[in-house]
């Protein structure tokens, strides 16, 4: 069975064939509406969201099947207590695939470890997002004919952005892509996919705190919102939180046909005169994000029993009681799981379910 937890449990074989299945589902819509008849997806949401969990929501109406799940985990069981490892194993019994948005990071990653049915993760806390990052390739595809040999300059909130980190580690393993990371002092990359990613898989990358001296060169800009709820202090957020906005000055300086993408919600990091610009794809970014959700569900559900499409091997987890995660949002200091690490690039220590380092 296949999981969609991080990007890397799809191998590029795999991605492609998802994105190139989206791209015959627009082509031939008819085709594929009754496939996901009599099955359902259930959707947990313990985090606010409306494009990912109504997409899917659309996506598996649109392919005939039934949603069931709660948007408001004050609503379910979690109120009381009850872990996610629990909630997941009681959703198998009344669906056929779970998609799952968590503020704890390493949520999905637990529920995958119990669960009978595929579970998606539909966003963890800072970490991760891949089904964005399946929506921003598909829509790369369609804007620029190609994802190989591109510049993408990664805007705004790079510390918190989940959707940036995934795209990334997914990027990395295409051909030829360089990246621009323009963000302040406070909100860089986190080291984690410098290293493990970008030197790791050879991405040539760059940082730099100008948007105007980077948009000339770029073929995409990925704008992103600053993340005021992942902040623990507000006063770090007002210094940091109108830092690039884009504009009709600034695309002016750009090529006439780079594609700007953002995963939304936008709060004002791209002002409404950008909007009627042919190069603003963000909103056709959307519609792209429930058609490839619908590849995703028939793709995760063909492979449920097939040997050929199983999760990548990883070595196994080190296990130390000396060594502790220090990220207090992460599943392990929240939920009694054995705290596990990995041994990552130059020899740092990281989270098994976060990534953080270990101090
Ligand atoms: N892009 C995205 O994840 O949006 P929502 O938070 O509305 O789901």
């Amino acid at each position: 069975m296949k999981h969609l937890i991080d990007p890397t449990d799809l191998s590029k074989e795999e991605i492609d064939q998802i994105i190139a299945l989206a791209q015959d589902i627009i082509a031939h819509r008819e085709r594929y509406q009754g496939s996901m008849a009599h099955k359902k997806l259930a959707t947990l949401f313990y985090e606010p969201s409306t494009r990912t969990r109504l997409s899917f929501t659309a996506a598996m109406m649109e392919l005939g099947g039934q949603v069931l799940g709660f948007s408001n985990p004050q609503n379910s069981s979690a109120a009381k207590g009850e872990t996610v490892q629990d909630t997941v194993r009681v959703l198998g019994c009344f669906a056929d695939i779970i998609a799952m948005r968590h503020p704890i990071e390493g949520a999905p990653l637990v529920a995958s470890e119990v669960s009978r049915v595929p579970i998606i993760n539909a966003g963890d806390g800072s970490h991760s997002h891949p089904t964005q990052t399946l929506t921003d390739l598909l829509t790369i595809k369609r804007e620029l004919g190609h994802i190989d040999d591109i510049t993408i300059g990664f805007c705004g909130d790079l510390r918190f952005g989940r959707t940036v980190h995934s795209l990334i580690k997914a990027l990395s393993r295409y051909h030829g892509i360089k990246v621009v990371l323009i963000a302040p002092d406070e909100l860089r990359l986190p080291d984690y996919i410098k290293l493990d990613v970008c030197e790791k898989m050879g991405v040539a990358y760059r940082e730099t705190d100008s948007l105007d001296e980077a948009i000339p060169e770029l073929d995409v800009l990925y704008m992103t919102r600053v993340q005021k709820e992942r902040f623990l202090d507000e006063d770090e957020f007002d210094r940091v939180k109108d830092s690039f906005v884009l504009d009709a000055r600034r695309m002016a300086l750009a090529k006439p046909k780079m594609a700007v993408l953002h995963p939304l919600p936008r709060v004002n990091e791209i002002l409404t005169e950008v909007d009627e610009d042919p190069r603003a794809a963000y909103f056709r970014q959307v519609e792209n994000g429930k058609l490839v959700r619908m590849a995703l569900i028939i793709s995760l559900m063909e492979w449920k029993n097939d040997p050929e499409h199983t999760m990548p091997e990883h070595e196994a987890p080190i296990v130390n009681p000396a060594l502790h995660c220090t990220n207090a949002k992460c599943i392990c200091n929240n939920e009694k799981h054995q705290p596990r690490f990995r041994l990552a690039e130059n020899g740092i220590m990281r989270c098994w379910y976060c990534d953080s380092k270990v101090r």
